[in-house]
């Protein structure tokens, strides 16, 4: 038996598969051919399927590593802005002085929104959900923009990653404007990718906002710890959407639909409310005995991972990027960013976070970071979107330009009734 084989009896039949090794990560067991010998496997939630090969993003749970494109998150949150992110995680390379230009001159020009899609906000109370006004708008673009783009021409798709990564700020800008009952602000592409945004949240038609750098760069630092995660949920939902050929804006509309759970995106909020409820320091041992005890559901939020059994290592850029912003903010005695620092320090030398490998993860500090940023807790999601946004659009760029390209269609244990008879109503018991 080699060891680039595996080998399973099943019904008396020894069937041979293929293991596939990549750069790292488990090798992988190449099961495609199982079904035309009459099995099928079954792992719900995904816990040992690979869903595609993909060469954009890779995690490593158990030592705490985050890579794009090869690079550590680290090294790109420190010295590298989102828009150099995002031209990595598209084409596969950092970009040098000419081609940064060329780039960030073609995001500019792709920024202005056509002005009928401004009308779709007017359908939304200004108390309606920022994530179904975001899913609207962007659906808003597939219906503007569909038919003018060929999905199997690569130029067109990266026009398509294009618009997208242009456009989405401003539709994330007008999503919290509407809710709080505020004119619109147009981009200003002149601005920084980071700073535009700030500018189209905080200024007003009439009055230019001043930007601090320090808080550009927080936000800038955001969205490139949240542009790509591999094949987490909302991913795989684009890349599933997109597998029937669907149009890029749908299959976008897709993922801010998976995002929204608050198994997903919706963390960080529950860690704020988590710090508020919490109050005061003297009271954080209460929680963590809570938080261990079996008979109570209450969990440590932002604590634990499926991936990470290490510190996650977004989380520790989080947590710096947070002392920035409280600094800048002048509010470096927050009480919450006290509570989250103790909190952390008592699970981290506690023996139950110690033995189940729970460390903080990313939205641990996210939600005190954006508070201190004057985020509303329901665009915090919205947030994330806009980072993801790139990592989505990547991710199906290179689906639809794999070799290995088809429609995703799983298959199923089918525990229902046996075939029967229809019954009419009249006979119905
Ligand atoms: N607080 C206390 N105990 C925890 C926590 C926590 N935050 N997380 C996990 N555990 C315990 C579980 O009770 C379980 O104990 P048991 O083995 O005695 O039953 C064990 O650790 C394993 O937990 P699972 O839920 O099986 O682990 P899973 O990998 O499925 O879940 C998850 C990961 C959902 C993130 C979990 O750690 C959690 O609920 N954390 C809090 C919510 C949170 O922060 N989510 C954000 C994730 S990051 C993101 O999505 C961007």
């Amino acid at each position: 038996m080699s060891d680039t084989t595996a080998h399973l009896k099943a019904n008396s039949q020894d069937i041979e598969f293929p293991i596939l090794k990549g750069t790292y990560g488990n090798p992988v067991i190449d099961i495609t051919t199982l079904g035309k010998q009459g099995f099928y496997t079954i792992d719900p939630g995904f816990l040992a399927t690979a869903s595609c090969e993909s060469k954009i993003t890779f995690i490593d749970g158990g030592k705490g590593i985050l890579l794009y494109r090869g690079y550590p998150i680290e090294q790109l949150a420190e010295d590298a802005c989102f828009l150099e992110i995002c031209y990595l995680l598209l084409h596969g390379e950092l970009p040098n002085t000419q081609q940064y230009e060329k780039f960030t001159n073609t995001i500019c020009q792709h920024m202005p929104i056509p002005k009928e899609i401004h009308c779709v906000l007017n359908a939304f109370k200004k108390d309606a959900h920022p994530m179904a006004m975001l899913m609207s708008l962007i659906s808003a673009l597939a219906g503007y923009y569909h038919g003018k783009m060929d999905i199997n021409n690569p130029d067109d798709r990266l026009e398509a990653a294009y618009h997208l990564i242009a456009k989405i700020p401003t539709l994330a800008a007008m999503c919290y404007k509407h809710s709080c009952g505020e004119e619109i602000v147009l981009p200003q592409p002149e601005l920084g990718y980071a700073e535009n945004f700030m500018h189209m949240l905080q200024s007003t038609p009439h009055r230019n906002n001043n930007i601090k750098p320090v808080l550009a760069k927080a936000f800038d630092r955001i969205f490139t710890l949240h542009a790509d995660h591999e094949q987490n949920a909302s991913t795989s939902t684009v890349r599933l959407a997109g597998s029937t050929g669907t149009d890029p804006f749908a299959s976008i509309v897709a993922g801010v639909a998976a995002l929204w759970g608050p198994a997903h995106g919706g963390a960080n909020e529950a860690a704020l409310n988590m710090m508020r409820e919490i109050g005061d320091e003297s009271h954080i041992n209460e929680y963590v005995d809570k938080a261990k005890d079996k008979n109570d559901p209450f969990r440590l939020m932002g604590f634990g991972h499926r991936v990470y059994k290490n510190y996650d290592p977004r989380a520790k850029v989080m947590r710096a990027t947070c002392h920035e912003v409280l600094d800048e903010q002048g509010c470096h005695d927050d009480p919450l960013f006290k509570i989250a620092l103790k909190l952390e320090k008592i699970a981290l030398e506690d023996q139950y976070f110690i033995d189940k490998k729970l460390y903080p993860n990313v939205d641990f500090y996210s939600g005190i970071t954006l508070n201190a940023l004057g985020i509303p807790p329901n665009m915090f999601t919205v947030l994330f979107a806009l980072a993801r946004t790139v990592g989505w659009i990547a991710h199906w760029h290179e689906m639809l330009g794999s070799k290995d390209f088809r429609i995703g269609r799983p298959r199923q244990l089918y525990t229902g009734s046996a075939k029967r008879d229809f019954v009419k109503m009249a006979d119905r018991k």
